[in-house]
């Protein structure tokens, strides 16, 4: 029997809910009425087990068979990283003081039950307060939403309406996810410069964060196009991420206007529509979060770190591809491979060409800073297209801990690197849309309808 325990803290009352994926155990360590009720699902959901403990120190009343679970997983941090002490952010007086006073459990691994897969976390150290970070990291699922929209700020009571929605996904996402637990339904949230500080009113906007900026090489161009809120809406079921959207845009109502609504889909084994495995070279375990999640900042002075409402957060990039099927389908296998830089069947990497040759797309999308430290971003790419209409595209999302990285993939995609020697990718693939957003944490989401 294989089990995975996992750790949901709601953020109304504070308790602390531990779960067996299912259909195993859950188990709940709260006295209040609302842990019962999750117990309750869980009976009807037919699992087998439903215990309610009232301390992590009960969790040795389980079976012994469950026991060999709970163990904390270590977190290995590179070098680069400093250490994460999220104290100072915690004294803020706004939205941060919500916080549970509750301590977290030492012994246990901390996963979200009732929705799939672990969320990513800051700290390891159980004396440290964590911060939840959306879930950005939540698994590839076969169906996907990408809903890009603009708030109308003309109407007066838009920016108090998007923050109560904003407030809400966490409830709005239990209300969908719980339909089908298997379904890994997930939701993360990404705010424009454009309205964080009307929206976010007293949070610092993030230091990286500002307008998607087009890029224009000489021959193709990446251009930044209008959206204040990315909704990314993943699930295993399109009905699931069409109940939510619909629920989310009711609790929005005339406060925004859509500029990009796009369905995508898993297409055979993790394939593009071009054909290739797209997403092989991801950051996977431990790297995932030194990749995407915002650890520290720098001052002003440039000479020291501060807390940020940027801690526990993304940036994230979204564009829009379509592409020219037909010319790609002229192509010889061999040629199209060394455009992306692997082998189309077995996915198989292709060395690097030359220094001042014609680089593959996987090479001119590696970026590494003056001290030649590489950079991943987590990419969670979907086919998109009605082949009745002959549209065939790729959205490409990105998430990162540092907006440059993605800004300088995109610099040596369209510049080219030498420049002139732009993505051969690029050919076959129009950019039709570019925006940033900043992803922040679950709580200061969570935050928003306190005022
Ligand atoms: C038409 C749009 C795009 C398509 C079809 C596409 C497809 C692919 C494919 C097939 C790979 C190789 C397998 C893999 O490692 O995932 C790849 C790698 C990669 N792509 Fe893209 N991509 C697109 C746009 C972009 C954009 C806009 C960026 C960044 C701004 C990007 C960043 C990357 C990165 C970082 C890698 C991994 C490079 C490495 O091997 O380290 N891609 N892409």
């Amino acid at each position: 029997m294989i089990l995975v325990i996992h750790r949901h803290t709601s953020p109304q009352s504070g308790e602390f809910l531990y779960s067996f994926t299912p259909p195993c155990c859950l188990v709940i360590i709260s006295d209040s009425s609302k842990a019962k009720q999750h117990c309750q699902y869980v009976k009807m959901e037919k699992l087998k087990f439903g215990n309610i403990l009232h301390k992590t120190s009960e969790l040795n009343r389980l079976p012994s068979t469950f026991q060999g679970c709970c163990t904390r997983r270590e977190r290995r941090r590179p070098a680069r990283q400093p250490t994460f002490e999220p104290r100072h952010l915690w004294q803020r007086p706004n939205i941060f003081q919500q916080q549970s006073s509750q301590p977290v459990a030492s012994t246990i691994s901390t996963r979200p039950g009732l929705y799939g897969s672990p969320p990513l976390r800051m700290a390891s150290s159980t004396r440290r307060v964590p911060i939840s970070p959306q879930r950005v990291d939540a698994p590839l699922t076969s169906s996907a939403t990408f809903l890009v929209v603009s708030v109308n700020t003309s109407i007066p009571s838009a920016i108090q309406t998007v923050r109560s929605a904003l407030a809400s996904i966490s409830d709005l996402s239990k209300n969908v996810a719980i339909r089908d637990l298997r379904a890994a339904f997930a939701c993360t949230v990404g705010i424009g410069a454009g309205v964080w500080d009307t929206l976010m009113s007293g949070v610092p906007k993030p230091t990286e964060l500002h307008p998607f900026r087009a890029v224009h090489g000489a021959k193709h161009t990446a251009p930044s196009t209008p959206g204040d809120l990315l909704f990314h809406i993943r699930s295993e079921r399109r009905d699931l991420n069409f109940e939510f959207e619909r629920q989310l845009l009711d609790a929005l109502g005339d406060s925004v206007s859509v500029v990009d609504d796009t369905v995508g889909f898993r297409y055979f084994d993790v394939r593009d529509l071009l054909g290739f495995v797209d997403g092989t070279a991801n950051p996977v375990g431990d790297d995932v979060s030194e990749a995407v999640l915002v650890a520290s900042t720098p001052d002003s002075s440039g000479s020291g770190e501060v807390a940020s409402a940027e801690l526990g957060g993304s940036y994230v990039v979204v564009q829009k591809y379509v592409h020219d099927m037909r010319a790609w389908k002229s192509l010889p296998a061999e040629t199209q491979e060394a455009i992306i830089g692997r082998t189309k069947w077995d996915n198989i990497e292709l060395m690097d060409a030359e220094e001042g040759k014609q680089a593959s797309h996987k090479t001119l999308a590696t970026v590494q800073d003056a001290d030649g430290n590489e950079y991943s971003i987590l990419r969670d790419n979907m086919p998109f297209g009605a082949p009745g209409k002959g549209e065939f595209g790729t959205y490409f999302i990105g998430y990162s801990a540092r907006l440059w990285v993605v800004e300088k993939m995109l610099t040596r995609m369209f510049i080219g690197e030498p420049e002139g020697m732009h993505d051969r990718l690029l050919d076959y693939s129009k950019a039709w849309t570019g925006c940033a957003f900043f992803v922040p944490s679950q709580r200061l989401l969570d935050g928003l309808g306190g005022d």
